[in-house]
């Protein structure tokens, strides 16, 4: 596909800025990035909005959307002035968290069914709002038909993009991504389109994107994280098929190094580390094995020595 566009949807306690700026470093085909949530931006300089997630001078503002969490106009308004000061163009609203502690407070996509709650936000954000506005949503949070009036909301808004998860809140993360039903909202949609949901390699990009035709813009997920060459394998980059055994593994080290640097040396990013191993253990056999290695581990040195292992023992796949 000639005109694709690829994003890297955002995964709360793993693409922090060290994480996008390793990323990039070390592979290519991804055109955005989207932070991690943020909350309670409660005055107009809140310290949340102080650091290295944020400061332009640690992220690219053309590529990179701030995203919030929230269902307070007044918070979305003040989050939107803080970033487009800093120079960032677009923020992007978080509609699809489904954890329960979010989503049973209306929060996140717990907010999809009151469709009139959602046009109070929009129409407060939309008269003052002075940068792009994007969403990032569920079908719903208990049914796939609350997207319905939702949508309806949606195209009385000048949205920048709106980004659709196929799934509900209530399955989290398990089963499948409804790509049919993206297919049938398809033509009901006035905001440019994005798609994001269980694109794990080229053949899942090739299906899904032949499925949601027009669709060309694809936001990827845990497939990235698991097998960070996906995007350059799906434009087929030329550098996608070089060294890729040494290339991640100068990429899991880079990070780690760069982790440890921030937390001054604490094994606290071990955390960090470990969840990333979690999705990354797929780009090898026997990842089950990795995985019982690297879980269990709470000391740098026994960290450092089990990635050794495992670029020693094991094959990428
Ligand atoms: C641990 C975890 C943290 C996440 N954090 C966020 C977040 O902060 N904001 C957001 O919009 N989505 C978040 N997501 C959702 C992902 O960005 C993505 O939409 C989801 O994994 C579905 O895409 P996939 O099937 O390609 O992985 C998170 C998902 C997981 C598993």
């Amino acid at each position: 596909m000639e005109n694709v566009k690829l994003s890297l949807g955002p995964f709360q306690g793993i693409t922090d800025a060290p994480f996008r700026n390793v990323f990039k470093k070390h592979f290519g085909g991804i055109d955005k990035f989207y932070t991690p949530f943020f909350t309670g931006i409660q005055k107009d300089h809140a310290k949340n909005m102080q650091g290295e997630e944020i400061d332009p001078r640690c992220n690219d503002v053309e590529t990179l959307t701030p995203q919030i969490l929230s269902t307070d106009a007044e918070e979305m308004l003040r989050f939107a002035s803080q970033c487009k000061a800093l120079g960032y163009k677009e923020i992007n609203l978080n509609m699809g968290c489904p954890f329960p502690r979010v989503a049973n407070k209306k929060r996140g996509c717990g907010l999809l069914p009151y469709p009139e709650k959602i046009d109070a936000l929009l129409g407060r954000v939309f008269e003052e709002i002075g940068l792009k506005f994007s969403v990032k949503c569920r079908l719903g949070y208990f049914s796939p038909d609350e997207i319905v009036p939702v949508i309806e909301v949606f195209n009385q808004y000048p949205l920048s993009e709106l980004i659709i998860h196929p799934r509900i809140g209530k399955q989290l993360y398990k089963g499948e991504a409804d790509v049919q039903r993206f297919v049938e909202l398809i033509p009901t949609i006035k905001a440019p389109l994005v798609y994001n949901g269980d694109i794990v390699s080229v053949g899942s990009f090739e299906r899904i994107s032949d499925q949601v035709k027009p669709v060309h813009e694809f936001m990827l997920g845990r497939g990235l994280l698991a097998n960070p060459f996906l995007a350059e394998d799906i434009r087929v980059m030329p550098q996608a098929t070089m060294n890729r055994t040494e290339r991640l593994h100068d990429y899991v080290n880079d990070l780690y190094e760069d982790r440890l640097r921030h937390a001054g040396g604490s094994p606290k990013v071990l955390g960090r580390m470990k969840e990333l191993w979690s999705y990354l253990m797929h780009s090898f056999d026997e990842p089950q094995d990795i995985w019982r290695k690297i879980k269990k581990i709470n000391a740098l040195k026994e960290y450092e020595e089990a990635v050794e292992t495992v670029f020693r023992n094991h094959t990428l796949i």
